[in-house]
């Protein structure tokens, strides 16, 4: 009888701490054993001149969440754990949107009706906090952390979502006591609706305005405001989706105070900029996102920060509309003005073979850097580690054969999620997954799906090892 259900052979195992030549032994779902010589399997992968890395943990993606004036995400939780999966991503971490006056447990149950029997990948829940009431913060969010929804998202902007200073202070409060990981989004609420206005008096309406609208100083005032409040609640804190140098100095900061704050930043943050939202007519709505792209020095920044260590994490921020579609980028309204263009692009599949092209072909980063930011550091943050996030005995064979060398042309038909278009056409990428193993069972091989979904199961997290926990009452006068 074999030992094994199946055996990765011939290729080199990557880790963030190791790079070794060994054959990988898996059975019932899990790596069992690392080595040579392993002996009989029924399935033998021939991995020869192969990289075998850890399946990715994308851990900030929007699927199938409400966006308002009849505007609809493009994707939904099978064609977006799609793409994650045809992208070498083994896991997401999508958010459950409370809506005001919702309770978060109900919210809950209504995204995990979404999504159960539809996923190719493994699923795991944060929560964003829209509003936070006695009820939620003193009653669901103490239960919730406790099954293992460990993090939420809190913004400091958006209309309907923007929590003001006190509101932030009392969520981060509960995130004190209870072990939570507080994830923000930091923009200057009242600065962007006051620039938002000066322009479209002065008839400054295309989407290019978008990027005008929320400048850096935006982002850096907020970040330093999180950070501060953080600080006066004495609360690990990740700021989302970095942009730029500046904001990414505050968390600099913060750390060399001694604070516990983390980052993460994204792909559209190192490709684009932007210009690209400059596109004729309407077409910059295709890159309209918050924070905007930025400039080449705020890309550069943010790859000096993936490799000191201000960003602990990357990730894609998959938010996906169809461009062509008044559902989706192009609403009658979006026509008016760029405030009405809905924000997020698509970007789960396209991730990691940008990381791979940009960073490592190109020697901006290593290999044990790229598993760290886009497997091992998610896992670890958000309570998944060592069962998700390596390669190693015990933990779950989630695992992405990448073939290095491999020259492809980007284009959404690789890509497959629901939008109509990605932001990254076109782009010339050297490295690419090659084969998606989910817990044992191939996803993807050679470019195509062939597991069925329903695969792809939910997982409840521990504590992140950065939360503190035990506060007795909030911040000390
Ligand atoms: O523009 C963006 N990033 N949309 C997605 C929602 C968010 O703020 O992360
Ligand atoms: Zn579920
Ligand atoms: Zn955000
Ligand atoms: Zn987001």
């Amino acid at each position: 009888m074999a030992s094994y259900d199946t055996i990765i052979r011939g290729g080199t195992v990557i880790t963030a701490a190791d790079r070794i030549m060994c054959d990988v032994g898996i059975r019932d779902g899990r790596v069992v054993a690392l080595g040579e010589s392993l002996g009989e399997a029924r399935q033998v992968i021939d991995a020869t001149g192969k990289l075998v890395l850890p399946g990715g943990i994308d851990a900030h993606v929007h699927i199938a969440q409400p966006s308002g004036e009849g505007i609809v995400m493009a994707d939904d939780f099978e064609s977006g754990t799609r793409s994650a999966a045809l992208g070498g991503t083994t896991t997401i971490m999508p958010f459950a949107l409370q809506e005001k006056g919702c309770s978060m447990r109900e919210t809950l149950k209504a995204y995990h009706a979404k999504a159960d029997g539809e996923c190719h990948v493994d699923v795991s829940f944060h929560m964003i906090i829209s509003d936070p009431s006695e009820q939620l913060l003193g009653q669901e969010l103490p239960a919730l952390v406790e099954d293992g929804y460990t993090s939420f998202k809190i913004f400091m902007t958006y209309e309907g979502l923007a929590l003001n200073d006190r509101q932030i202070l009392d969520v981060m409060s509960v995130a004190r006591e209870t072990g939570a990981l507080v994830m923000v989004h930091a923009e200057n609420y009242d600065a962007i609706r006051f620039m938002t206005e000066q322009l479209e008096r002065g008839g400054r309406i295309a989407p290019k305005y978008h990027a005008t609208s929320r400048p850096i100083a935006v982002e850096r005032e907020a970040t330093h405001r999180a950070i501060s409040l953080a600080e006066l609640v004495d609360v690990p804190v990740m700021i989302v989706h970095v942009s730029n140098r500046e904001a990414m100095e505050q968390i600099r900061w913060a750390k060399d105070k001694g604070l516990t704050v983390l980052g993460e930043t994204c792909t559209q943050y190192l490709v684009l900029t932007e210009k690209d939202l400059d596109g004729l007519g309407m077409e910059g709505a295709k890159y309209v996102c918050s924070p905007p792209p930025r400039d080449t020095a705020s890309q550069d920044a943010c790859w000096e920060g993936l490799r000191n260590g201000a960003f602990t994490i990357f990730s894609s921020d998959h938010c996906p509309f169809r461009y062509d579609d008044p559902q989706g980028k192009l609403t009658p309204k979006g026509k008016t003005s760029f405030r009405w263009v809905p924000n997020g692009i698509p970007g789960v599949g396209a991730r990691l073979p940008i990381l791979f092209s940009e960073g490592v072909s190109k020697g901006r980063i290593d290999l044990e850097t790229f598993v760290a930011v886009t497997a091992a550091n998610p896992a670890k943050t958000y309570g998944l580690y060592p069962r998700k996030g390596t390669i190693a005995v015990g933990a779950d064979a989630d695992i992405a054969i990448w073939d290095p060398g491999k020259r492809v042309t980007l284009t959404h038909d690789l890509i497959q999620d629901g939008a109509d278009y990605t932001p990254y056409e076109g782009r010339e990428i050297i490295g690419w997954p090659v084969l998606t193993m989910v817990r044992g069972r191939v996803v993807v091989e050679d470019g195509a799906l062939i597991g069925r979904k329903g695969h792809g199961i939910h997982l409840s997290r521990a504590r992140s090892p950065y939360a503190k926990r035990g506060f007795e009452g909030r911040a000390q006068p």
